[in-house]
């Protein structure tokens, strides 16, 4: 249950949904964890039952770079210089094509999803230089890697690419200093947001994923936990697919 002894880490959206399990997993595992969300009154709920010695909620738009100078100056004030990132936070955006997709409707999703991700990477990385280790892990989704026929998203998945693409970027460059970056590439995942896209269970989705089934939050926050763990020592740059095999096809 030591997993990750030693690791301070920054975990974005972790008010409900999949950040949320990620901070209890990884607090569970031995790690300090900021919290961070747009919702302080849940994200505080979370990190005053994690207990103080191993949790804390900072309230951050990860689209403000003024939020993330604060962020980060908060976790070393409280735990010391971050190790461990993890770009969770992000929003569905609305369901559209090239066509139908409002301009600003579009750039708010980028904002978030996108620049939201750059900005973490920017203002955490001279804190995990200062530590000498570091792991980033970037969460996509599988409409960073393939399009879904017939669910036009196109603000979501241009930002869930674009991802993929940033993390390696980092990742070459900054081997050399310790610091790993990888993508995570979630299927459909049993949190608010997929309730929000369909319902519950997944509705009629199930029939494209091999398993048959959604996936539990815990499923991922294990992959997350060994990308952020030393376990992972020798993965940089990598793209874990968490599909349930909805991808194999
Ligand atoms: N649920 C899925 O099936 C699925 C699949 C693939 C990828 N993903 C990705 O996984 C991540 C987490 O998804 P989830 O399903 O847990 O989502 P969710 O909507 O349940 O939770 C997201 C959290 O992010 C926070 N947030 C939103 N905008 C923010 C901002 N600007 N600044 C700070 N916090 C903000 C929300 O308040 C919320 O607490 C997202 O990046 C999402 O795109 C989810």
């Amino acid at each position: 249950m030591e997993r990750l002894k030693g690791k301070i880490a920054i975990i974005t959206g972790a008010s409900q949904g999949m950040g949320e399990s990620h901070a209890r997993k990884f607090v569970a595992e031995g790690a300090k964890v900021v919290l961070t969300d747009l919702n302080e009154a849940r994200g505080r709920m979370i990190a005053d039952e994690l207990g103080t010695e191993n949790a804390l909620f900072v309230k951050q738009d990860v689209a403000k770079v003024e939020d993330w100078k604060n962020v980060v100056l908060q976790t070393e004030t409280v735990f010391g210089p971050v190790n461990v990132l993890v770009n969770n936070a992000g929003i569905l955006g609305p369901v559209a094509n090239a066509l139908e997709l409002e301009d600003e409707a579009y750039h708010k999703v980028i904002d978030i999803n996108q620049n939201g991700i750059f900005y973490g990477m920017k203002y955490t990385l001279p804190s995990m230089l200062k530590a000498g280790i570091g792991s980033i892990v970037n969460i996509s989704s599988i409409a960073g890697i393939v399009a879904i026929y017939g669910y036009p998203n196109l603000a979501y998945m241009g930002s869930k690419f674009a991802i993929r693409g940033m993390t390696k970027a980092v990742a070459v460059e900054f081997a050399k200093n310790n610091i790993r970056a990888n993508s995570v590439h979630p299927g459909f995942i049993k949190t608010p947001m997929m309730a929000q896209a369909t319902d519950e269970e997944g509705g009629s989705a199930t029939q494209f994923i091999p398993l048959g089934r959604l996936a539990e939050t815990s499923e991922v926050s294990n992959l997350v936990v060994f990308l952020a763990s030393d376990e992972s020592s020798y993965l940089t740059g990598t793209e874990q697919i968490i599909d349930g095999g909805m991808s194999i096809q």
